[in-house]
């Protein structure tokens, strides 16, 4: 007879491993399968490789600008291999630890392939053994979508997916990005940075859909600045080897490339994991459906993360698994508001959002008031010399606010106050008097919520 666990998970990524982690810390008896190392998309072909590289770009930057501040430098040169060692001992490291973690809490992690037996209670291992669970949590993440033209299909070495440009060796000359989502336009960044002639290739009339207007084209201008071209509306038709042709309405246009990537979405890993069998109901793209406590049609089984149809972001699947967690402990918790999460996109200028953004806000007919402030005036900005976006608040009128949208230097931590405010349903006297230390970048927050008051110091 196998151990009977509280709970087995199928996967060990962010979703997975934090609905271990924290289960475990609320006394559960806890075992997680895991094909490869704990960590997940996000720790090992995600977040922290991207962030990493995306490092290296901001430190080129830096010294590429260096003149201005009266620091002469040669031109920088990149010798990616340091580069890539470096991500992967950042990568290692976070691994270790999360195995530390996993282990001082007596996580039992069990590494093979698994699928769910029809049961929905056991785990069956590509080496044979099961696991059996009062519960089970499917954390199975997702895989770079491709394009459904054979001529571009994942290769490896002309057509990459994201897995593959977090493993490049050298800088590729000419690129094209398909797709300007968040990926398009953190790749589109990096590889601008360190040195490739970059286009953006989007099938909708705006890259970074979803992100308040306003934002999102100044992520468009400042990168036109920096020499990345971004055709919208266009229609990618197929790939020679050596051109990409797509079509927009002045017609058919050949961009001669050496590399394509293409960054179209991410697909659920819900297929060949035993759902079916076991009655779990996925939608019709292959998501896991759930409820908003993480439970899927079947008693006793749960989904988090990447797999479900949520914001695919490490932060909210941590959320997700606490949600699940306190579920199965009978806490009732509260549903997560997926409308306030906070996004983070590390492109150059870094862009960070929670909350409506003003189009949604007025289809869902608030009065809507907005007050949109500049970092030209701020102290911070200038010293360090980088004074491309803004802040944008999304209020009602005499009410709390609603979305914040950044565009700008260290907008991804910016973000975080932000995120409390749209979350506490603060209103703008609440947050302008708040004090926002001077010089910080902070401030511009703080004065844009102050000129919603109706007074101001210096917006
Ligand atoms: P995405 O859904 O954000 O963007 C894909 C883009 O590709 C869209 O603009 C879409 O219109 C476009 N597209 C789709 N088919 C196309 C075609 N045939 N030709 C041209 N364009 C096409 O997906 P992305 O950027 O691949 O990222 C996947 C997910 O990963 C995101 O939804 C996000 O949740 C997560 N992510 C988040 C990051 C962050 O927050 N910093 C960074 C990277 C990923």
């Amino acid at each position: 007879m196998p151990e009977e666990f509280d709970l087995v998970i199928l996967g060990g990524g962010p979703g997975g491993y934090a609905a271990a982690l924290y289960g475990a810390s609320a006394g559960l008896n806890i075992a997680m399968v895991e094909e490869l190392r704990v960590g997940g998309t996000c720790l090992h072909r995600g977040c922290i490789p991207a962030k990493e590289l995306l490092q290296t770009a901001e430190v080129i930057r830096t010294v590429r600008g260096a003149a201005e501040f009266g620091v002469n430098t040669a031109e920088p040169t990149l010798a990616l291999t340091t580069t890539q060692s470096r991500k992967q001992a950042v990568v290692d490291r976070l691994t270790s630890g999360l195995e530390s973690l996993l282990k001082g809490r007596k996580v039992t992690v069990v590494p093979g392939t698994g699928m769910i037996r029809p049961d929905a209670r056991t785990l069956l291992v590509s080496d044979g053994q099961e696991i059996r669970g009062a519960n089970v949590l499917i954390a199975t993440g997702s895989a770079p979508r491709a394009l459904s033209l054979d001529s571009l299909a994942f290769d490896g070495t002309r057509v990459l997916s994201s897995d593959d440009v977090l493993l490049l060796d050298e800088t590729p000359a000419r690129v094209a990005v398909i797709g300007g989502g968040a990926i398009g336009c953190e790749f589109a960044s990096l590889l601008a940075d360190i040195g490739s002639e970059v286009t953006i290739l989007e099938a909708l009339p705006q890259i970074l859909t979803g992100v308040d207007q306003q934002v999102a084209q100044t992520v468009v201008r400042a990168f036109q600045k920096r020499g990345i071209k971004t055709v919208t509306s266009a229609g990618v038709t197929g790939f020679d080897g050596s051109a990409v042709r797509y079509e927009t309405a002045k017609g058919e246009e050949q961009l001669p490339v050496d590399k394509v990537v293409v960054s179209v979405g991410r697909r659920p890993r819900s297929e060949d994991i035993g759902l079916d069998a076991a009655g779990v109901k996925v939608d019709e793209r292959g998501f896991v459906t759930v409820d908003g406590n993480m439970r899927t049609n079947v008693d006793g089984v749960y989904a988090v993360g990447d797999v479900v149809a949520t914001p695919q972001l490490a932060h909210v699947a941590f959320s997700e698994a606490i949600v699940t967690i306190k579920t199965i402990l009978g806490e009732n918790p509260q549903p997560l508001d997926y409308d306030k999460v906070p996004w983070g996109i590390y492109c150059h200028p870094e862009v960070a959002f929670c909350g409506l953004t003003e189009a949604q806000a007025k289809e869902r007919g608030y009065d809507v008031e907005t007050s949109v402030h500049r970092w030209g005036g701020i102290g911070r900005a200038l010293i360090i010399g980088e004074t491309d976006g803004m802040v944008k608040i999304v209020s009602e009128r005499n009410g709390p606010m609603l979305g914040v949208h950044i565009a700008g230097p260290w907008a991804t931590e910016l973000i975080a106050e932000a995120y409390l405010s749209v979350n506490w349903e603060a209103t703008p006297d609440d947050v302008g008097l708040l004090i926002h230390a001077h010089p910080t970048l902070s401030e511009l927050f703080g004065e844009s919520a102050l000129a919603l008051t109706g007074r101001s110091l210096h917006g």
